[in-house]
C-alpha cells in the first residue's frame, strides 16, 4: 500500500483524519462484533430446585431444567443464535455414564429446548466426561494413572449419539483425544444424525484459566492431577495447526481454539491456515479476572469487556464462546446491567 511520504511540516498521510468523529470511527473500523457472533455457554444442574450462582463466575448460575428454558428463551429474544450446554450431574461414577445416559441433565435439558425452541437457536452440547467423572479426567482412567485414548472415545461416540439424539444440532467435543472428531462422526453418521454438526475444541490449551469452570461443575481433578497428558502445552503454536489439520480431516465442521486472550497469536495463525468457521473460547478465568478487577474499581468493566471481544474477533476468530454473552446482548440492545 502506496503512502506519500511526508513533506516538510504537512504529511499528506494523516491517519488522525479517520479518528475524527465517532461516526467516523464507527465507518472505518475494521473489526465488528455483534450478537450473533457470540455463544452462551450454560450450566444446567441435576437435583437443585433454584439456579445457583457460581462464586467465581459472578452472574452465571448452575441452571434447573427450568431456569435453562427460560434462559435460552430470552437470550433468544435479544438475538443470540447459539448456546453450548454443560451438565453438573447428581452423581457421577468411572466412566462418566452421565454424559450418555439418554436421561442425563444435558440430554434432558436439550429435548425440552429442542421442543421450546425448535430450530430458532443452535443447541451446542459440550461433548466430554470430566463433568461425570469421579475422579474429574475427560476420560477412561487406566491402573497406571494415565486416560486410555482409545476406550474415551468409544465413550465419546455414545454421548455424541444421546446429544444428538436429544435434539443437539451441534456436539463439540472437549477433551482432546486423538480420534475423537472420526469417532464421533462415524457414530453420528451410522445413527441417522449426518446433518449433526461438530464443533471440535481443536487447539485447546492445558491452562489454569479454567479455575473458575471447575468450580462450575463441581470438578476436581483426583489426586491434585491434572489434563497436561492430553490437553497442549502452553508453549506450542505450531501443534495448534497438527490438531486442527487433524480434526477437519476427521470431519469437524467448525474448529476452535482455546482460551483466547493468552493465544491470539493461536487464533491468527489458525485463522491463515482454514476456511471453515473459527471459534475462540473466552473462558472462565478470563471472564472472573475482568469481574473481580471492575469489582475493585482498577478497570472499566464493559470498555474492558467490549476491548477482549473485538481483540478475539480481530485475531480472527468468527465466533466467541463467552460468559459476557448475555452482558453484550444487553448492552448493544441499550438495558445492561453489568
Ligand atoms: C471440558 C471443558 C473445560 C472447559 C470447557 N470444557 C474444562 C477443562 O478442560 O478442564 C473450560 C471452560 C472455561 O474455563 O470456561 N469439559
Amino acid at each position: 500500500m502506496p503512502v506519500d511520504a511526508p513533506t516538510a511540516g504537512f504529511p499528506t498521510h494523516r491517519p488522525r483524519r479517520l479518528r475524527t468523529t465517532a461516526a467516523m470511527r464507527e465507518l472505518v473500523a475494521e473489526t465488528r462484533l455483534g450478537t450473533s457472533d457470540l455463544i452462551a455457554p450454560l450450566f444446567v444442574r441435576e437435583g437443585i430446585d433454584t439456579p445457583v450462582e457460581i462464586g467465581s463466575l459472578p452472574g452465571v448460575y448452575q441452571d434447573t431444567v427450568d431456569s435453562i428454558r427460560r434462559g435460552v428463551g430470552e437470550l433468544a429474544e435479544l438475538g443470540v443464535r447459539a448456546v453450548m450446554l454443560f451438565g453438573v450431574p447428581a452423581t457421577k461414577d468411572a466412566v462418566g455414564s452421565g454424559a450418555f445416559d439418554p436421561d442425563g441433565i444435558v440430554q434432558v435439558a436439550l429435548r425440552h429446548l429442542r421442543a421450546d425452541l425448535g430450530d430458532d437457536v443452535v443447541l451446542m452440547a459440550d461433548l466430554c466426561v470430566d463433568e461425570y467423572t469421579d475422579h474429574g479426567h475427560c476420560g477412561i482412567v487406566r491402573d497406571d494413572g494415565v486416560v486410555d485414548n482409545d476406550a474415551t472415545i468409544e465413550i465419546y461416540a455414545k454421548a455424541a449419539v444421546a446429544q444428538a439424539d436429544a435434539g443437539a444440532h451441534v456436539v463439540a467435543p472437549s477433551g482432546m483425544m486423538d480420534g475423537q472428531v472420526g469417532a464421533i462422526r462415524a457414530a453420528l453418521d451410522e445413527h441417522g444424525h449426518d446433518d449433526v454438526a461438530i464443533l471440535a475444541y481443536s487447539a485447546k490449551y492445558a491452562s489454569a484459566l479454567y479455575g473458575p469452570f471447575r468450580d462450575a461443575v463441581d470438578v476436581t481433578i483426583a489426586g491434585g492431577g491434572d489434563r497436561k497428558g492430553y490437553q497442549q502445552d502452553p508453549r506450542n503454536a505450531r501443534e495448534s495447526l497438527v490438531e486442527v489439520f487433524a480434526d477437519l480431516e476427521q470431519g469437524a465442521d467448525m474448529v476452535m481454539v482455546k482460551p483466547a486472550l493468552a493465544y491470539l497469536d493461536v487464533i491468527h495463525e489458525v485463522r491463515r491456515h482454514v476456511d471453515v468457521p473459527l471459534a475462540a473460547y473466552h473462558v472462565s478465568g478470563e471472564y472472573s479476572m475482568i469481574k473481580a478487577a471492575a469489582a475493585n474499581g482498577w478497570i472499566d468493566h464493559d470498555a474492558v469487556a467490549l476491548e477482549h471481544l473485538t481483540s478475539i474477533r480481530r485475531a480472527g476468530a468468527d465466533l466467541i464462546l463467552t460468559y459476557l454473552t448475555r452482558w453484550f446482548a444487553e448492552f448493544t440492545a441499550g438495558k445492561a446491567t453489568s
